[in-house]
């Protein structure tokens, strides 16, 4: 079957968060992209992790004739949806997960709020691996609890972790529970299971819960290789949580359904009981078929959408080695973001801002967004039609050699030194 993910998709007037909505601080406001503009004028917005692509078919077939029988009553998930969520982790990563491991939630981010709710008493800390995906923050400080930032070092191609600083960190009694973002956003680290087993040996020798955000799982590059956390080491299962979804491989986000894998009873209990306290219930009755439906049928789609994003990357990537020298794409293995190196240009994020949002009208999640590791940087969301990504370079590009031509302003000279 082919797939046309050339067509651009006109997604404004449908509540779309991405293509109608800007962020201002903390507040969602319609955007001014959303008043029909279209042309060179228009915002192109490459920030919030959606993609631009109609799901799969049988996706779209079957949320058509869920939504034709015309009730949408309360709904539970059935043995047809466990079935397909244990077969599709079993097929294509051979972890077996049985049924009764699985706990749904309206979505990965209010699992983790309710995880350190559950595992982590105020004034306790959590562990996270900075630059990263930035409602781990939120959901650590209003849950009173505090964080403690691994950061990932960046020699040079690619992320890594830093083994000596985690061991010192986990070993802080008050470290209750680490949240490894796998693959991880924004950084599009694939990590390798000797990286997995090191990062589990030291969180389970100093008792450090691991919550595995495993929601990027299938979006894979050429080559790379998936590993679930619980199946990197001895034990591993036992002292992880792992969050799942179909959200982000199929386009779903919308859907608001995610599956939560606890393999400890115990632990399961009590999440169990925390969601009560929540008054969560059942499960959304479009998202319930179209992640049955997506694990069921949409393996060759997301094959196809994986090998456009990964052209879209090599565009990307030509086009800033022909175009745009100054910037630094660091490769992804996995995730449809990339991570760019602003740094030489020297701008400080409002100047950056100006230059990318107000003049060229392109929409990206800033780096500092992202934690102090992200200073300079910016993530690109490229699960988008190549038009748009083309425009969207084309209009960096002038906008920077503008800046070159820009005379030099000298800084104003400093009139009083400190004294010390
Ligand atoms: C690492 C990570 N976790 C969770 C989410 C969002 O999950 P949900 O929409 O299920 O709350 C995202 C979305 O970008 C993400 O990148």
């Amino acid at each position: 079957m082919s797939f046309d993910f050339d067509q651009e998709i006109d997604r404004r007037g449908t509540n779309c968060m991405k293509w109608e909505f800007v962020l201002n601080g903390e507040e969602l406001i319609f955007g001014d992209h959303a008043d029909r503009k279209h042309g060179p004028d228009r915002l192109l917005p490459m920030w919030v992790a959606d993609m631009d692509f109609r799901c799969p078919p049988a996706v779209v077939d079957t949320l058509t004739q869920r939504a034709q029988q015309g009730v949408y009553g309360y709904s539970y998930p059935c043995d047809s949806y466990f079935e397909a969520v244990t077969d599709w982790f079993s097929r294509r990563y051979e972890w077996q997960i049985r049924r009764d491991w699985i706990t749904l939630t309206p979505g990965v981010v209010p699992a983790i709020n309710m995880l350190i709710q559950t595992f982590v008493a105020p004034g306790e800390k959590v562990l996270i691996q900075r630059p990263v995906y930035y409602p781990f923050f939120d959901a650590t400080q209003l849950n009173g609890a505090e964080i403690v930032s691994n950061s990932l070092v960046f020699p040079g191609d690619r992320y890594e972790m830093d083994f000596d600083d985690l061991a010192k960190k986990a070993a802080d009694p008050a470290v209750k529970m680490a949240i490894l973002c796998s693959p991880h956003n924004p950084v599009g680290r694939v990590w390798t299971a000797e990286e997995l087993a090191r990062f589990g040996r030291i969180c389970l020798d100093n008792d450090v819960l691991v919550v595995s955000d495993e929601i990027h799982c299938d979006l894979l590059y050429k080559g790379q290789r998936f590993t679930p956390f619980a199946k990197a080491g001895e034990n591993f299962a036992e002292n992880s949580i792992i969050c799942t979804a179909a959200s982000k491989s199929f386009n779903l986000a919308g859907l608001k359904i995610s599956n939560i894998i606890i393999p400890d009873e115990t632990r399961r209990e009590k999440f169990v009981a925390t969601g009560k306290r929540h008054g969560l219930f059942g499960a959304n009755a479009f998202g319930l078929v179209a992640v049955e439906a997506a694990y069921n049928y949409g393996e060759e789609w997301l094959a196809a959408v994986m090998a456009y994003v990964e052209e879209n990357y090599n565009f990307m990537v030509d086009y800033v080695d022909k175009h745009l020298p100054q910037l630094k794409a660091v490769r992804p293995e996995g995730t449809y973001l990339v991570w760019v190196d602003f740094r030489s240009l020297g701008l400080d994020p409002q100047a950056r801002k100006e230059l990318l949002m107000e003049k060229a009208k392109i929409y990206l999640d800033e780096g500092e967004m992202f934690g102090p590791e992200g200073e300079g940087f910016e993530r690109f969301n490229i699960a988008c039609q190549r038009s748009i990504l083309e425009e969207a370079m084309a209009r960096i590009k002038v906008v920077v050699e503008d800046l070159a031509k820009e005379p030099f302003k000298e800084k104003a000279p400093t009139r009083f030194q400190p004294s010390v």
